[in-house]
């Protein structure tokens, strides 16, 4: 079993504490915030993602995983260091290094013996040799190490599965003796391995996120056209989707990508093209399309209420995705701050997300249930697809509304159900017109073919 140190104790270094853990390694999590490595070894799990309190409370008891804040206490004696640090998105879209520089030195610093170093965090083509020249500049003498790129796939709200169950490991170096060490570590969960140079590595990352964000930002563009002649995008979804060529995940007409991976991944990309001498015009339109789809939501709202000066708007959902707790680049927060600032009142309500949003919404009123957030309400919006959403007792929520309208931005409700309770209702590139009942088989034969039928018995 290996020595291993995991620097950052965010949404992934986390799990991957967790999870080593399991496997049986000995795993020391440094992260620089105090308070968050005090309640982390005082057993609380500082986020939420399902499964992992657990995970992190069994560990903690077996004695395999500690968590510190001094990088003396666990590099050291580590074989393998992996770097889990945020990356986020400059002004000008490019990753914002600055704390991998910091974490490299820190790791550099304090390395003993042969060690690998393992990027975790996604960072720009080319970045692996900055982490190498930081820490080879700080590196005691005598140490050696190697920088492996290792991307990082998870799902916030699956990720201990997603970590313990990959589709893939991707394996970046120009050296096969570290990258056969990185993939033995991962040999027990028996995923494909890519073993690949690093920039390759590098760019399979950013190139994944990019085709996805790009999927959603197609659908969203369909649902556009959709709501103009008069057809239903879930079922064009559905109709798409099935086909193997193209899959139907990540093909869900919405409010469009937020979140802690997407915006500033496709961004990044974006930049790097540029500063290569190439005008990204997919990426270009996969992120004006993404921006609309929030800007025409809240047009929406106004569009059937007019003036939202005095209106009391409801929103259901304030994370980035369900299932977890994360707001960063949340369309929550965009939508929220527009219908404020064109004079609306807005009570949301999340099941998970509520204390960061009252530090990120101030003039928002945080709801601690779902049904106080729709008192009084002028119309509801839905913002992020849980699941606790779609069983809401809707009557109840129409007797305490004021208007009984909902402008559903993830599609994630029953319109027909909803009309039937007497509400209006508002989705994404949806058809709400029902669909007359079925005929029999037999009258719907096609009028030329029945013809022909009657033509050749004649
Ligand atoms: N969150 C995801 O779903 C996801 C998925 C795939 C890849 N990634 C990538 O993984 C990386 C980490 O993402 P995250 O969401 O876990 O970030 P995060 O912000 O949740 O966690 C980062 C952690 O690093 C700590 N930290 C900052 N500076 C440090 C330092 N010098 N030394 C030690 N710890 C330090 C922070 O205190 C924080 O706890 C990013 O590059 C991200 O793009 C994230």
């Amino acid at each position: 079993m290996a020595r291993i140190s995991v620097i950052g104790s965010g949404y992934v270094g986390l799990v991957y504490c967790a999870a080593f853990a399991e496997l049986g390694h000995d795993v020391w999590g440094v992260d620089i915030d105090a308070d968050k490595v005090r309640r982390l070894n005082a057993g609380e799990c500082p986020i939420y993602e399902p499964g992992l309190p657990e995970l992190l409370t069994r560990n903690l008891a077996t004695g395999r995983l500690h968590f510190t804040t001094d990088y003396a206490a666990a590099v050291p004696k580590s074989e393998f260091v992996f770097l889990c640090v945020d990356t986020p998105a400059s002004a000008s879209g490019e990753a914002d290094l600055r704390t991998v520089r910091k974490a490299s030195a820190s790791i550099g610093r304090h390395l003993a013996g042969d060690t690998v170093v393992v990027n975790k965090s996604t960072m720009p083509i080319g970045a692996g040799d900055l982490v190498e020249s930081i820490i080879a500049r700080v590196a005691p003498a005598g140490a050696t190490f190697s920088v492996v790129s290792n991307a990082e796939f998870l799902r916030e709200g699956s990720a201990v599965h997603d970590v313990l169950h990959p589709e893939r490991v991707v394996i970046g170096c120009d050296d096969h003796v570290p990258a056969e060490r990185v993939a033995k570590l991962f040999a027990p969960l028996g995923a494909p391995l890519v073993i690949t140079d690093r920039r390759t590595a590098e760019m399979i990352k950013y190139a994944s996120n990019a085709f996805l964000a790009t999927k959603i930002s197609f659908i969203n563009e369909i649902a556009q056209v959709c709501e103009r002649v008069g057809a239903d995008v879930t079922t064009v979804a559905r109709g798409m989707g099935l086909d193997p060529r193209i899959g139907s995940q990540f093909l869900e007409a919405g409010i469009g990508y937020g979140g802690s991976c997407f915006p500033k991944d496709v961004k990044a990309l974006a930049f790097m093209a540029r500063e290569a001498g190439y005008h990204p015009s997919i990426l270009n339109s996969v992120m004006d399309v993404n921006a609309d789809q929030r800007r025409r939501f809240v047009a929406k709202v106004q569009q059937r209420l007019g003036d939202l000066e005095g209106k009391t708007i409801a929103v259901w959902g304030l994370s980035f995705k369900q299932d977890t707790d994360d707001m960063r680049e949340s369309p929550a927060i965009d939508i929220i701050r527009t219908i404020e600032q064109r004079g609306g009142r807005v009570v949301a309500f999340d099941p998970a997300a509520r204390e960061h949003a009252r530090t990120l919404l101030p003039n928002t009123t945080i709801a601690d249930d779902l049904y106080s957030a729709v008192a009084g309400a002028d119309a509801l919006c839905i913002v992020t697809p849980w699941s606790v959403f779609r069983t809401a007792d809707f009557n109840r929520v129409r007797d305490l509304m004021q208007t009984p309208l909902i402008v559903d931005g993830r599609n994630l409700l029953d319109p027909a159900l909803l009309v039937e309770h007497g509400f209006e209702y508002i989705g994404v590139g949806r058809r709400l017109r029902r669909l007359t009942p079925l005929k029999p088989l037999a009258q719907r034969i096609p009028v030329r073919v029945a013809r022909q039928a009657v033509a050749g018995s004649a």
